[in-house]
C-alpha cells in the first residue's frame, strides 16, 4: 500500500486532469493564437502510458480524472482510452472520469461515454450568438455544439455549461446564459480570463472581475449562497428564481489555492502542479525507463513535494505580457 500525495502545504492530491491532446478544432482568440504550432504526434504519450500514470495517482489516493485538451474529443481513438481507464471506476478506487470539451464532436461520442460510466461533463460556450460565437472560435459552429450538447443530454449525461466572462464580447451575454442553461436543466459556471500565452489580444482589454458581473447579476437575480461543492474551484450559488446553479471561477479576485486538490498532466507527459506556475515535473522518461512502477512513484512523490502554495497571474503593465508563457489548451484549463 502507498501513501496518499500530500503536498507541503497539508493539501491532499485527489483529482488529476489529464490533457491528451494540444490539438482543437476550434481557436478561441483568448486561448490561442491563430497560428499554433502543435506538438508532433510522436511526442505524445501512448493510451498505455497515459493509463499508467493514471493508475499510479489512483493508487496513491486520485479520485477524480478529467481528460483536457485542447480538445480531448480530437485524438485518434480517444473512445479506447476512455473505455481503458473507465476500468478504475465501481471499486477501482475512482470516483469520477469525466472531461472538458468545447461540445464540437459531442454529437457523435455522447452515447459511448455514458456507456463509459462518464456521468457528467462540462461543456466550454460563452455565447449563444452564432456570429459572435464564429468570431471567438474563429470557425466554430454553434450549430454542431448545440447538437452535441442535445446529445448529451439525450444520452443522459449531466451537462455544466462553462463560459469564460470577457468584456465587451458577452459581458451583455449574460443573463441569457443564466436563463438559457438553467432552462435546460445545466448549471452555469463563470470563469475570469486567466492571462496565459501569446494571443493576438491584449489581455487587459479582455478581462472582466467576476466581482462586477456577480454585482450586476444581484440586480436582476436572488443569489443565495450555497455549499454546493463538485471538488473544482467554482463557488457556487442558487438562483432563487431559476432553480438553477451559477458557479464563480475567480483565479483573479478570488484566490482558491488554499483548498487546490489538483495537478495536471500533458499530453507529452509532464505534470504541473499549478495552472499558474511554471514548474513541472517529466513523468514520460519514468514511464519509459522500466516496466515496474517504482521509477514513476518516486518522480510522482518529488513533484508532489514541491506544489506551490498557489498562482500569481500577473499580466506585465509595461511589457502587458502573460506571466504564464504555456497556453491554456496545454494544460487543459
Ligand atoms: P467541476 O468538476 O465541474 O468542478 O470542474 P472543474 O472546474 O474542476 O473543471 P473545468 O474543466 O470545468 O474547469 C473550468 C475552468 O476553471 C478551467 O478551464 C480553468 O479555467 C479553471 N480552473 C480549474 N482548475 C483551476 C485551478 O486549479 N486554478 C486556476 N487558476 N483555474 C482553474
Ligand atoms: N482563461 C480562462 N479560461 C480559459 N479557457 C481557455 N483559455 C482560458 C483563459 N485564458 C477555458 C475554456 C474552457 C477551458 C478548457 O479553459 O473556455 O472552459
Ligand atoms: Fe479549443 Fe477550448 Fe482553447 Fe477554445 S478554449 S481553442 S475550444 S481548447
Amino acid at each position: 500500500h502507498r501513501p496518499p500525495l500530500i503536498d507541503p502545504f497539508a493539501r491532499a492530491v485527489t483529482y488529476l486532469r489529464i490533457s491528451v491532446t494540444d490539438r482543437c478544432d476550434f481557436r478561441c482568440n483568448y486561448c490561442m493564437a491563430e497560428h499554433m504550432t502543435f506538438l508532433p504526434k510522436q511526442e505524445l504519450l501512448s493510451f498505455e502510458e497515459i493509463d499508467r500514470i493514471a493508475s499510479a495517482f489512483i493508487a496513491r489516493g486520485v479520485r477524480k480524472l478529467r481528460l483536457t485538451g485542447g480538445e480531448p474529443l480530437v485524438r485518434r481513438n480517444i473512445m479506447a482510452l476512455i473505455r481503458t481507464l473507465s476500468r478504475h471506476l465501481d471499486g477501482g478506487g475512482l470516483q469520477e472520469l469525466t472531461l472538458t470539451t468545447n461540445g464540437s464532436q459531442l454529437a457523435r461520442f455522447a452515447d459511448e461515454l455514458a456507456a463509459c460510466g462518464v456521468r457528467r461533463i462540462n461543456v466550454s460556450l460563452d455565447t449563444l450568438d452564432p456570429v459572435k460565437f464564429r468570431a471567438i472560435t474563429r470557425w466554430g459552429d454553434l450549430g454542431k455544439v448545440m447538437a452535441g450538447i442535445d446529445a448529451a443530454q439525450a444520452a443522459g449525461l449531466k451537462v455544466k455549461i462553462n463560459a469564460v466572462a470577457l468584456k465587451g464580447v458577452n459581458e451583455d451575454e449574460i443573463d441569457d446564459l443564466l436563463v438559457w442553461s438553467h432552462g435546460r436543466g445545466m448549471d452555469l459556471t463563470l470563469i475570469e480570463t486567466m492571462p496565459m500565452g501569446e494571443i493576438e489580444a491584449d489581455r487587459t482589454d479582455q478581462y472582466l472581475p467576476l466581482s462586477l458581473v456577480r454585482a450586476r447579476l444581484a440586480a436582476r437575480w436572488t443569489l443565495e449562497d450555497i455549499d454546493y461543492r463538485t471538488g473544482g474551484p467554482a463557488r457556487y450559488v442558487q438562483v432563487a428564481e431559476t432553480g438553477g446553479r451559477l458557479g464563480f471561477i475567480t483565479p483573479l479576485t478570488h484566490n482558491f489555492c488554499e483548498s487546490c486538490n489538483r495537478v495536471r498532466l500533458t499530453c507529452t507527459g509532464t505534470l504541473f502542479m499549478c495552472l499558474g506556475q511554471e514548474d513541472a515535473a517529466d513523468l514520460r522518461t519514468p514511464v519509459r525507463a522500466s516496466e515496474g512502477d517504482e521509477l514513476l512513484h518516486q518522480a510522482i512523490d518529488e513533484a508532489i513535494g514541491r506544489k506551490p502554495k498557489g498562482h500569481d497571474f500577473v499580466i506585465d503593465r509595461r511589457t502587458r505580457r502573460p506571466g504564464v508563457g504555456r497556453h491554456m489548451s496545454v494544460t487543459g484549463g
